[in-house]
């Protein structure tokens, strides 16, 4: 049978990187031994009130169809969040309730971009950002973060990559999988260029609320950039509910009207009773984060101390997120290599970096949102592998 041309849009890259994740997920049911470091699903649990939401909810019949775009509820408190964390204010007409970030992120995609269009995003990226860009027909345009500077956003590499054709700039910040969060320089920068060259802004900011050092400039906050920027947010990360999928984007009310028409078509309202809980999440769990950034903070800190004690082994402490990038390069093998010999001998799984993107070859990602237990055993077993080299 015949498929259409989106079929090879989204099919993803960087498959061996995920096909060492995907044997050690499917071992890890079986052996326990194996210690999964290759994703961020954070080990904590919904916070409780959120649940019982869901569940009350649930048992008051809260299972039909709801608005295509969000109940106006759960929008408001959504602009609330954006006027805390942007200091500006929106209303439920700025605001689209999707099925996680990546509902959201996909939606932007399919309504700022067609075929023809370029869409520059940086280089290494989160990992399906290249799916998710080429759905739209969009070229991507893959900026390189350079390992030598930290990672940072470089001008004259953005504005190199930008050309006629440029259609939106995919900024993830805080960053993953770096860790880098942008100084409000940075983030001034490439709200100029885009200003400069009339480009879309996607600022990517789930990991806004775990933030260790420095300082989360949102985008939307700077002067005259509101109108072109689409704001993604999450309960995924902040909240410990991957599983619910409850993401949104903000951004100037026409284009929220269109990904409502791709919402209609593809997602047709998230369920009742997690809206309801989402609200609650947003309204009632604000300190949740707080208690989160500061887990996090010890286990980044405790991985940092022990993984830059291995000779061959470097690392920078992350300024956001739940990930640490590795630098192997001092061992003497590739990033893909280390991985693989590194699960074969320890049963520590990590993500080959490369599979991110062509910047993120010669380092692995691990996530410390393992307990910091199992933590400072998989930093043995890593010290371990690599002195065994
Ligand atoms: C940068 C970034 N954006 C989006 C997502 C997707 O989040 P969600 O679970 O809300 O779809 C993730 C998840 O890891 C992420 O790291």
């Amino acid at each position: 049978m015949k498929y259409s041309d989106f079929v090879n849009r989204i099919a993803g890259k960087g498959a061996s990187a995920w096909e060492l994740h995907n044997k050690a997920d499917a071992e890890s049911r079986i052996n326990d031994d194996v210690i999964m470091l290759s994703i961020g699903d954070p080990e904590f649990d919904t916070p409780a009130p959120i649940v019982a939401k869901a569940i009350e909810r649930l048992n008051a019949g809260d299972t039909h169809y709801t608005g295509v775009s969000g109940r106006e509820t759960l929008k408001l408190a959504i602009a609330r969040d954006h006027l805390r964390l942007a200091g500006r204010r929106v209303g439920s007409e700025n605001v689209v309730v999707l099925a996680g970030a990546q509902n959201a992120l996909l939606a932007t995609s399919m309504c700022i971009a067609e075929p023809g269009d370029e869409i520059v995003t940086f280089d290494p990226m989160y990992a399906t950002y290249e799916a998710t860009i080429k759905a739209s027909g969009a070229e991507l345009r893959p900026v390189r973060l350079d390992a030598a500077t930290g990672f940072r956003l470089d001008r004259e590499t953005l504005a190199a990559a930008i050309t006629p054709r440029t259609r939106a700039i995919f900024l993830t910040n805080p960053h993953n999988p770096t860790g880098v969060v942008a100084t409000r320089d940075e983030v001034q920068m490439v709200a100029d260029l885009a200003r400069a060259h009339d480009l879309w802004i996607v600022s990517d900011e789930v990991y806004a609320d775990l933030l260790f050092d420095g300082e989360h400039v949102a985008m939307a906050s700077l002067d005259g950039i509101a109108e072109r920027t689409v704001t993604i947010g999450s309960l995924s990360k902040s909240r410990n509910m991957p599983g619910w999928r409850v993401g949104w984007a903000v951004g100037p009310a026409e284009l929220i009207a269109h990904q409502a028409n791709f919402a209609l078509c593809m997602l047709y309202g998230l369920p009742g009773f997690i809206q309801d809980a989402a609200l609650v999440a947003l309204e009632e769990c604000a300190d949740e984060p707080v208690r989160l950034t500061g887990i996090y903070r010890q286990r980044r800190d405790t991985a940092v101390r022990l993984l830059n004690q291995v000779p061959g082994l470097t690392c920078t402490p992350p300024q956001a997120g739940m990930f640490l990038m590795v630098d192997v390069r001092g061992t003497g093998l590739s990033s893909d290599e280390y991985c693989r010999g590194l699960y074969e001998h320890t049963k520590v799984a990590v993500l080959d970096a490369a599979g991110l993107g062509a910047g993120g070859d010669g380092f692995f990602r691990m996530s410390y949102t393992t307990s910091q237990e199992k933590l400072t055993e998989a930093c043995a077993r890593i010290a371990e592998y690599t002195n065994s080299l």
